[in-house]
């Protein structure tokens, strides 16, 4: 069992039932169904406005859907819970706490004793490669390092579903591919399932065991990509053509791509 030695630990499976969600008349997501086994990572790529953070907000519980049902494990979600965990992309710290502090506060939350808390979250820093700097407060670190930091934040509670809202749509492509690393390892540890809303397709293609490519607004799936079986090294010619096929689901086209290959697919 993953997870710190003498946690038990047991991720969750989320189940999106024919769900349907309108603000006042605006119509957001159409009849979305879909499940996310214990331990898989499902990326939602889509265009913007279309609904992805809006389907994260109803599995933390912080939004409710106006027809169809969220579960998980097999129960009604009614409210956010500890065990489901959404990260924003930006702002995720508390200025006013140092990094050791944002950690622990997570546990704290959870009536953790404070010295355990504290043990356990410079235990977490550390992982994320930011040991030396649990007593810095936020704007004394770079952007990648207080992402890192929420990183730890994330996993310290060891929650069963993180629902990862674009972490790294903030950074430049270098710090994201060392983040993306960084919370793979972190993914590989303690196998939560995660929902990864990402506009970066090849953070999607990197990360997921499934991409999930939707329409405009409202929200319905326009095409499934299973990667859980691909062995991500050796089946490069697949993944191009995976790639060029979830752009042009986008609306994406090579020619746009050759101007800015990494940054600013906004999708
Ligand atoms: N609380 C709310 N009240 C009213 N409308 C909302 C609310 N939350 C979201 N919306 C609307 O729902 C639509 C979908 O928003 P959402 O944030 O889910 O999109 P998104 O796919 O995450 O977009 P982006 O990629 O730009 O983050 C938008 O038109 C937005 O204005
Ligand atoms: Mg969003």
């Amino acid at each position: 069992m993953p997870g710190l030695p003498g946690v038990f630990w047991f991720p969750m499976k989320l189940s999106f039932n024919n769900i349907t969600k309108n603000f006042a008349d605006l119509q957001v997501v159409e009849h979305f169904s879909s499940e996310m086994q214990t331990g898989e990572l499902v990326a939602l790529v889509g265009p913007s406005g279309c609904g992805k953070s809006t389907l994260l907000h109803i599995a933390a519980g912080l939004e409710k859907p106006s027809a169809g049902s969220i579960l998980a494990d097999g129960k009604p979600v009614t409210g956010p819970h500890p065990e489901r965990m959404l990260m924003f992309q930006e702002n995720a710290l508390y200025p006013w706490l140092t990094l050791v502090q944002n950690v622990a506060m997570a546990l704290e939350l959870q009536k953790a004793p404070k010295a355990e808390a504290r043990k356990q979250a410079v235990a977490w820093l550390a992982k994320v490669k930011l040991q030396g700097f649990e007593e810095y407060y936020p704007h004394q670190v770079s952007g990648g390092m207080r992402q890192r930091c929420a990183l730890a934040r994330a996993f310290v509670s060891q929650p069963k579903v993180l629902l990862l809202d674009e972490p790294f749509g903030a950074l430049d492509a270098l710090t994201r591919m060392t983040l993306q690393d960084a919370l793979r390892d972190l993914i590989r540890e303690v196998r939560p399932t995660v929902l990864l809303v990402t506009h970066d397709v090849d953070e999607a293609l990197f990360l997921a065991d499934r991409i999930l490519v939707f329409s405009h607004r409202p929200a319905t799936v326009l095409k499934e990509f299973n990667l859980a079986h691909h062995e991500k090294s050796h089946d490069l010619s697949e993944f191009a053509a995976m790639r060029r096929e979830i752009l042009s689901l986008l609306g994406i086209h090579a020619e746009q791509e050759v101007v800015n290959p990494l940054e600013g697919v906004e999708v």
